[in-house]
């Protein structure tokens, strides 16, 4: 794993920034993977930055995000697809048909599922997945378990991550209890990795993730089983581990 300890969550994004840069001008056919939440905001703005630069085009990647809320509408202003238009897609010139949230509101939830991991299996796998990081250790809302989940799943979201997700809401009450994610085995098949983790409510969770054991009760800690995998904290999230990097 290759830690990077940036001065601060600007200087994080902008890091991160570089790395989707040269992914995407190295092969301007990329798949992506992208994350939502309050961690990616700073890359995300330093892409349209970057775009609006002419620095950057966009124009034959695709991109699939790990996760959305159960029940739903992708118009939601809660809505995964709602936040990733409003930060991203909406401001660069990928195109529309080529970003992909999984759908929060089908019948059949399961075979959503499956057919996720059947596009992204289609585009070619994903070349860069961005992930950030839940204070319960959790990727995409793959949650603290006996086992990890393999594929596209639905799950039940935990207690920690309703709490710190319920800022987004007007109420607790009115996060979603469930969620249609990527599972553990999709993000590990990602040929690289960038996991930006900021604040210090991350440091704890960063240094048992990445430093500790092995284990499902830590799903972020199967990271340290990828071989090309980038850590972006800043200088709070990178306080307990920066004696050991
Ligand atoms: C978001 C996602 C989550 C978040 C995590 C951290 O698509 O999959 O795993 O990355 O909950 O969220 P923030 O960045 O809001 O602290």
């Amino acid at each position: 794993m290759n830690f990077i300890i940036a001065k601060d969550y600007e200087a994080m994004g902008r890091i991160a920034a570089n790395i989707v840069a040269a992914q995407v001008l190295t092969k301007p056919d990329s798949v992506l993977g992208l994350a939502t939440g309050s961690t990616p905001i700073s890359l995300y703005r330093e892409l349209v930055a970057l775009y609006k630069r002419g620095e950057i085009t966009f124009q034959n990647v695709k991109s699939f995000n790990l996760d959305e809320y159960v029940g739903l509408l992708p118009t939601d202003q809660n809505s995964y697809m709602y936040f990733m238009k409003y930060h991203l897609f909406d401001h660069i010139n990928i195109k529309e048909g080529n970003y992909h949230c999984p759908k929060g509101t089908p019948k059949d939830l399961h075979e959503e599922a499956k057919n996720y991991e059947r596009m992204i299996r289609d585009a070619g796998g994903i070349d860069l997945q961005v992930l950030g990081i839940g204070p319960n250790g959790h990727i995409g809302f793959n949650e603290p378990s006996m086992k990890f989940e393999k594929a596209t799943h639905i799950t039940d979201l935990d207690d920690k991550t309703i709490e710190a997700n319920k800022r987004f809401f007007d109420k607790k009450e009115d996060v979603p209890k469930k969620a249609i994610t990527m599972g553990i085995k999709t993000i590990m098949m990602a040929k690289s990795i960038v996991l930006l983790a900021s604040g210090s409510s991350k440091a704890e969770i960063v240094k048992q993730a990445f430093l500790g054991e092995i284990m499902p009760n830590i799903p972020a800690s199967v990271l340290q089983l990828h071989h090309n995998v980038t850590v972006i904290v800043d200088s709070e999230a990178g306080e307990s581990i920066k004696m050991h990097v």
